[in-house]
């Protein structure tokens, strides 16, 4: 929730004008993320990572993309068992989650921002329900979580991965045109 989340950033900075330098130091960088996630402009985060991690993050990406074109298939003719595995191995796919090193979950950390880590959050957390929902047999609620997710890729992708998808870009960012 992100009012919240808000108030403890303020309470953040509050108590980090009486710490210790390097206290202030982790300060500034929360302060950092607190600007990311209200930030209008679109960010390329992913071109900050190490080839190692970006090319894990699309890996997953390609995961993901595989998984939603397998639910599809299994949604349309009720194969519940089918969609539900496939569900949670996207809900499981998470990068932050996987055998990462110390050092590559702290790179992660420091160089994604915080609202990109939420999206995915939301993301695998919604995958998560969508199995849940298929495990009841639930095909009207399956189909709400599913567009729930599409929607979180087009988000993602225009707000963090604007120069790979330029299609996501909003046309109003261009020049006018007759
Ligand atoms: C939280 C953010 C986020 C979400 C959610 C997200 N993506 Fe991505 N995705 C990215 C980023 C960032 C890149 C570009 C990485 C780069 O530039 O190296 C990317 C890249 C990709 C690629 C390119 C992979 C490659 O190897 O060429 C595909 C395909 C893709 N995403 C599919 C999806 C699909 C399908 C969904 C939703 C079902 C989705 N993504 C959800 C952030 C996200």
């Amino acid at each position: 929730m992100p009012g919240t989340r808000r108030t403890t950033l303020i309470v953040c900075c509050c108590a980090a004008l009486l710490m210790a330098p390097a206290a202030y130091a982790q300060h500034d960088h929360d302060h950092d993320h607190a600007h990311d996630k209200v930030a209008e402009k679109p960010q390329d985060p992913a071109a900050a990572l190490s080839p190692k991690l970006r090319a894990l993050l699309n890996e997953e990406m390609r995961l993901i993309d595989g998984g939603m074109g397998d639910l599809a298939s299994a949604i349309s003719i009720g194969d519940w068992s089918s969609v539900a595995k496939t569900a949670h191995k996207i809900e499981q796919s998470f990068i932050i989650k996987q055998k990462l090193t110390e050092k590559d979950a702290a790179e992660l950390h420091d160089k994604l921002p915080a609202g990109f880590l939420e999206m995915d959050h939301a993301f695998h957390r919604t995958s998560g329900k969508l199995a849940h929902a298929a495990t009841a047999h639930d095909a009207e609620l399956v189909n709400f979580y599913v567009h729930r997710m599409l929607d979180l890729c087009v988000n993602c992708h225009a707000k963090y991965a604007p120069n790979r998808f330029p299609g996501l870009v909003a046309p109003a960012a261009e020049p006018h045109r007759h």
